[in-house]
């Protein structure tokens, strides 16, 4: 029987090349959809005002603030200017303890600036912005927010475990700028931006070639380089550069191609946000574990395979994380000893035999393939929108692609395969011409350098 439960889920998960070919089309359709109109789509396709990249040339102290991932992080990045173009950085990384995660708007922004007020405290006297001089800040805040400028925009939902209910609608950098100065601090946010857009000016710092950026962390999310005037709904002035970078908000991507299971569904009907960021719930870090711990909890129930009662810790529901199955899914040894072990802290399950260790470590692997493969489907997506998805007339336009996030970095199967998957989906021709890379921490640096090239001081510099 619970060979049969895994062999129905692992048919329903299936991605071959030729669905995920209609998954990566279906993106490109949505891209045009989001683009055209706001509401035109799922895909919210956010203007992030940023219409201009790094350079190099950015110089001075900056401080950055990262909200949005595991953890919360403060940075201090010193950029060197067009000469050493050193990027200096120090940082403080502290998590959001979770009773914040759900409570009121002032007691959470309260939270993060008086850690950033901490950090200042420490500074030495080389450390401080010139005299006379505004600190200025680079605000990364990774949840869809509608920019009305660089420097300012609404909160249109929380994602990811977060339901602060009064912050939504409000102007983020106006409920953070009030913090600080209840805090005490004298300090200005110059750039309000999503992690994927501060990985991709992080990225761009980097490597010119760098047209888009990935997250794949706790949750998943995209931004890539726009041509301005291929975005129907911005009715404003053309930027000088003719670009626009966009923040997909790709989490919330929804077609019928998706392989949605039952376990989706009942994850998504109990999940605080049902009904949204579907493709988020089948890809990021927050929801994989989940996702094995409600086969396993079918499993138990419907063919006992922990005995004749279900283990009472496997249904809770969260208790299974994806670092958790992520080293599972890693385990070479012979016996399965880290399964062993994670069953027994975890999940208080001993006495497991080989063979079912082994169905265990099957259900991590139909999980995290799914997750990996979909997340290759929507670069392809993005690199089809730009064009840059074939070679033609053997044209050589070189493309990269930046990645970030704790399940990018840290589960390693899972990584490899989505990356397997994009040269799979391309085709070696244009495999070619595409690069995948880390951008480790590039969004913060990529907060500061934005920070940096909408300082109020830029003017008086030139
Ligand atoms: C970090 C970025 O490296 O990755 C953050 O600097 C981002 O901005 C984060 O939110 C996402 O990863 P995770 O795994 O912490 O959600
Ligand atoms: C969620 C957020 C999005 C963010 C992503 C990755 O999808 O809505 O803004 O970029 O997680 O952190």
């Amino acid at each position: 029987r619970a060979l049969s439960i895994l062999t129905e889920f692992e048919e329903k998960c299936g991605t071959p090349s030729s669905k995920l070919k209609q998954v990566a089309d279906a993106m490109t359709v949505e891209m045009h959809a989001g683009l055209a109109s706001e509401g035109g789509s799922k895909l919210k396709m956010i203007i992030s005002y940023v219409d201009n990249l790094p350079t190099g040339d950015e110089k001075g102290l900056f401080y950055a603030l990262d909200l949005g991932g595991t953890n919360f992080r403060v940075l201090r990045v010193h950029l060197g200017g067009k000469e050493s173009r050193v990027v200096k950085q120090e940082f403080e990384e502290v998590s959001i303890p979770p009773h914040l995660m759900t409570g009121s708007s002032d007691e959470l922004f309260d939270y993060i600036a008086s850690a950033l007020a901490k950090f200042v405290a420490t500074e030495s006297d080389s450390q401080h912005v010139s005299p006379g001089r505004q600190r200025e800040l680079g605000f990364t805040f990774s949840f869809p927010v509608r920019q009305t400028s660089i420097s300012s925009g609404t909160l249109i939902k929380w994602t990811k475990g977060f339901a602060v209910e009064d912050t939504v609608g409000q102007d983020v950098v106006g409920e953070l700028t009030k913090a600080i100065e209840r805090a005490g601090l004298d300090m200005r946010v110059a750039a309000l931006v999503n992690d994927t857009v501060g990985t991709l000016a992080g990225g761009r710092y980097n490597n010119p070639d760098v047209a888009a950026a990935v997250i794949l962390g706790t949750g998943t999310n995209a931004a890539y380089v726009e041509r301005a005037h291929a975005i129907p709904k911005w009715h404003g002035l053309l930027p000088k550069s003719g670009e626009m970078v966009i923040n997909m908000e790709w989490g919330n991507f929804r077609s019928s191609h998706l392989p949605l299971t039952e376990y989706d569904q009942a994850l998504d009907a109990g999940s605080l946000n049902p009904g949204e960021q579907i493709f988020e719930k089948m890809i990021s870090g927050m929801y994989l574990g989940e996702i094995v711990r409600r086969v396993l909890c079918k499993m138990a129930e419907e063919a006992a395979i922990f005995g004749d009662a279900v283990p009472p810790k496997l249904k809770i529901p969260f208790i299974l994380r994806t670092p958790h199955t992520s080293a599972m899914h890693h385990d070479t040894s012979p016996d399965l000893k880290v399964v062993v072990t994670k069953l027994k802290d975890i999940l208080e399950i001993s006495n497991t035999s080989l063979k079912l260790r082994k169905l265990i470590v099957e259900v991590c692997d139909i999980v995290a393939t799914r997750g990996a493969r979909l997340s290759a489907a929507g670069i392809a997506g993005i690199l089809k929108k730009l064009g840059r998805d074939t070679v033609k007339d053997g044209e050589k336009q070189k493309s990269a692609v930046a990645l970030d996030g704790g399940l990018y970095e840290h589960y390693t199967k899972f990584r490899s395969c989505m990356e397997n998957t994009l040269w799979e989906l391309l085709g070696e021709e244009a495999s070619e011409n595409i690069a995948v890379e880390h951008s480790m921490d590039g969004s913060g640096i990529g907060a500061a350098l934005l920070a940096a090239s909408h300082s109020q001081y830029i003017e008086v510099e030139e």
